[in-house]
């Protein structure tokens, strides 16, 4: 067959575009060495530059022209780089900020090299984190204090705004006791019991984050209605209160560990309690290949993106019927379950 030679060049550009990792490693770069941090300081001299950023100033060079061409970074007279919108982006190192993701030091750097181990994931189904980084993501986390604070870090910046939201959707005051299920560093529960002072609530989580939940108790003022208890979901959870939120944790696992996390709640609440959802889901139609979300979430730790018939169809396999739903805003979606 005659091939198109302006097809087959527009494809091999494409095709370019696609496989290119000099940019998203050399943006991790930059932020690893902190040269827009150092621009955003004041330092815009190629030389100055450099040994603020303990780099050889020619490849440094090298590299800061070949972002100034991706719209990284901005070379207005020779030497002299500033910031573009995008470069302003990676200064940012708080908990939900861009640089901090991104350094290559980072636990969300190693989150994304996890896709060097995608062949293993697509082969086995399983995550490739351990393959690439030789312990599985939550060991990885246990093992590395610092990480973990980053972790819960990044949660928290979610929380803030959807912690609030969750506090003001559901009948709080027809309840009397929360358990939160792999409820991190307690940010959602100290909302929830700082909101209504009625509520009293129990953590279940690892115990890094049960022991940073219980200083995040004390600060909000909450510490004489809440207790932590390191705990495994997959495990029989505390049993006798009325709700078991699960926020944002079945999207780490596996349909399989997910309704197992389901039934280990249903369980615990016994006929009488309630489980409760939360979850950010993806906007309706849901279509999960338009986002690279949904591998990263395999790689990483096995997880996916589910729509809503996704957690229902989960829910029944354990017995569970939805009772009632509350939608919050950017796809904050509260499912209340009980037994059938
Ligand atoms: C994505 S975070 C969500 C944290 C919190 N619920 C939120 O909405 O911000 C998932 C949580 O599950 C916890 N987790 C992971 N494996 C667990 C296990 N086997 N038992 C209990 N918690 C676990 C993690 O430590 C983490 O805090």
């Amino acid at each position: 067959m005659a091939v198109d030679d302006s097809v087959s060049i527009d494809a091999n550009a494409r095709l370019d575009e696609l496989v290119d990792l000099a940019t998203p490693l050399g943006i991790r770069a930059v932020v690893n060495l902190r040269v827009p941090d150092q621009i955003a300081a004041g330092v815009h001299q190629l030389d100055d530059l450099a040994k603020a950023c303990d780099a050889d100033p020619a490849t440094l060079a090298r590299l800061l022209r070949y972002l100034v061409h991706k719209g990284v970074f901005v070379e207005a007279t020779p030497g002299e780089f500033s910031l573009t919108g995008v470069g302003e982006l990676l200064c940012d190192r708080s908990g939900g900020g861009r640089g901090a993701y991104l350094d290559l030091d980072s636990l969300g750097a190693r989150t994304d090299l996890a896709l060097l181990g995608l062949p293993h994931a697509i082969r086995t189904g399983e995550p490739s984190y351990a393959v690439v980084h030789g312990r599985d993501y939550w060991s990885d986390l246990d093992a590395r204090p610092e990480e973990r604070a980053y972790f819960d870090e990044l949660m928290r910046s979610q929380q803030l705004f959807t912690a609030p939201e969750v506090a003001n959707l559901y009948p709080w005051s027809e309840v009397g006791s929360v358990t939160d299920v792999g409820g991190g560093s307690g940010h959602l529960l100290a909302e929830l019991l700082a909101t209504h002072p009625h509520l009293r609530g129990t953590l279940v989580d690892r115990p890094e984050p049960v022991a940073t939940a219980a200083g995040r108790f004390a600060e909000r003022g909450v510490a004489d209605r809440a207790t932590g208890v390191v705990g495994n979901f997959f495990e029989a959870l505390p049993a006798g209160a009325d709700v078991y939120v699960v926020s944002r944790a079945l999207t780490d696992w596996n349909d399989k560990n997910a309704t197992a996390i389901l039934r280990r709640c249903a369980e615990a609440a016994g006929p009488q309690g309630r489980v409760l959802v939360v979850e950010v889901l993806p906007t309706e139609p849901f279509v999960p290949h338009l986002s690279s979300y949904d591998l990263t979430m395999l790689v990483s730790v096995g997880g996916r993106e589910r729509g809503l018939d996704d957690h229902l169809a989960m829910a029944a396999g354990v017995g569970l019927e939805l009772s009632a739903s509350y939608t919050g805003s950017r796809g904050l979606t509260l499912l209340e379950f009980r037994r059938r």
